[in-house]
């Protein structure tokens, strides 16, 4: 049951009202002053707030204002007499749901109300749903929200329930071992090991011992008995990094693993088995390499039983202010915890940068401009030389598919930057209102247009 909070001085405007709220099925709760609401605004699970603006003591302008700071999204519906309708007016730019006038007709503010109480169900409804969102942006501390991660977020738990391999495909530094660490972190095998091993670092050999082990006396240097990767996360993970430079003898090698599950150390001669789930990952196009006969295609069918496509940082640029906000809070220390902000410019080209080092490389630029910078403006200055110089060049017809309505294409357009604005501005409407060039009032609007809610 929704429950409305009505204010008024004049207490035959209380029993009027709740004569004729209470049978439309509201719960109505009613004090004759200010001072009272504003306790049960606090302290109650209020839907809706009717206030008389003219009241002796805090009249219901200040009350518009307090509620506002307690719950923001709390409605307020002003009641006003005739001739004070201006503050009306003046209670509406401080975000007041709407107003009506005294005296008033029933079926208006039966009306109103409903409408009120419509529109804040359905604000609780978006933020829930965005709160149930944003546990998905952080995975572990994989951040992202952009189309892309988010269907990558719901391949690592999908995936992480699942025994299969996964192959982890993407350019340098866009966060392969992060997701592989997931997938483990979030599966069943979460309280054994996950072991990595960089199939690119080491020689044959070295590889093939530290893959399998090696008995005492295997080798020259073969000092003691030493258990390989495969044995130590038995249980657990192995994540096969740069899987593609697996030199093509110990393709074999693996490949037999993977089928069976066993495998005798180097120099030994007694079968070991393990109960392994192998992820792996590499930045190059293994298919071609199969198809240049530099890697085993029956290796990749095992390993590529499921597969997950990284893309570049600059196919998926919504995430930069969340990876930008995630990486300042990284470095910048304990000391001051003062705000530290990126200038305009420093965003444009943070934007438009191709970053061909991806996640990596930005992450490593914020770190940069947070130890130059402590603390403040986040300026040009403090960007590599790379950056601070790349040509920013915008084009807007990349971005507009050519067969939507342009209406449509304009507001989609423009809840983007509002949403942009808003999340570079810590959700300072007033400062996303000015990046934007328009007014507080105008952005609110928007905001309320498109459901935003911050
Ligand atoms: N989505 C992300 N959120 C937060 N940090 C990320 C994200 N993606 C990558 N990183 C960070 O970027 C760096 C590179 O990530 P990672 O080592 O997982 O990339 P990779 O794809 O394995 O790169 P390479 O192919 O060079 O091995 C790490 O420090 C990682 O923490
Ligand atoms: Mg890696």
């Amino acid at each position: 049951m929704e429950t409305i909070l009505i204010v008024d001085d004049e207490k035959n405007y209380l029993v009027v009202l709740e004569a004729l709220l209470g049978p439309e099925g509201y719960e109505t709760i009613t004090t004759d002053n200010a001072r009272d609401a504003l306790r049960l605004v606090r302290e109650s699970d209020l839907d809706l707030v009717i206030t008389d603006i003219k009241m002796p003591g805090m009249n219901g302008m200040v009350l518009l204002e307090e509620c506002k700071k307690i719950k923001p999204e709390l409605p307020v519906i002003m009641m006003t007499a005739y001739g004070t309708i201006e503050m009306a007016v003046e209670a509406m730019k401080n975000q007041a749901y709407d107003y009506i006038t005294k005296p008033f007709q029933n079926e208006q503010l039966k009306l109103t109300v409903k409408k009120a109480l419509d529109n804040y169900r359905l604000i609780k409804q978006n933020k829930l749903l965005s709160e149930a969102l944003s546990d998905r942006f952080k995975f572990g501390n994989i951040i992202g929200k952009s189309k892309p991660m988010i269907e990558i977020f719901d391949s690592i738990s999908k995936l992480a329930q699942a025994r299969a391999s996964v192959l982890i495909t993407g350019p340098s530094g866009t966060g392969k071992e992060l997701i592989a660490k997931a997938i483990h972190y979030n599966s069943p095998r979460k309280d054994r090991p996950f072991i990595s091993v960089n199939c690119g670092a080491l020689t044959e050999t070295l590889l093939e011992s530290e893959l399998f082990g090696h008995e005492k006396g295997a080798f020259t240097g073969a000092v003691a008995m030493k258990k390989g990767r495969f044995e130590l996360s038995d249980r657990g993970t192995l994540f096969l990094d740069e899987i593609g430079d697996m030199p093509p003898p110990l393709q074999v090698k693996l490949l037999r693993v993977l089928q069976e599950m066993e495998f005798e150390r180097v120099g030994g001669t007694r079968t070991i088995k393990v109960d392994v789930r192998v992820l792996s990952a590499s930045n190059r196009n293994i298919k071609e390499d199969v198809a240049n006969e530099l890697f085993r295609e029956d290796l990749f069918y095992r390993l590529n039983v499921m597969n997950i496509e990284v893309p570049p940082l600059r196919e998926r640029i919504d995430d930069i202010p969340l990876l930008v906000k995630h990486f300042i809070e990284k470095y910048r220390g304990d000391e001051g915890k003062s705000k530290i902000e990126l200038s305009p410019d420093v965003w444009k080209v943070l934007y438009n940068y191709s970053w061909p080092g991806n996640i990596r490389e930005l992450e490593n630029v914020i770190e940069r401009a947070v130890v130059l910078n402590p603390g403040g403006l986040i300026s040009l200055e403090d960007l590599p030389e790379e950056l601070a110089g790349a040509e920013v060049e915008f084009d807007v017809e990349r971005f507009i598919p050519p067969n939507v309505p342009m209406p449509e294409a304009l507001e989609q357009i423009e809840e983007k930057l509002i949403r942009r604005a808003l999340a570079q501005c810590n959700n300072v409407q007033s400062h996303a209102a000015e990046m934007l060039g328009i007014t507080k009032s105008l952005i609110q609007h928007k905001m309320k247009k498109y459901s935003i809610v911050v």
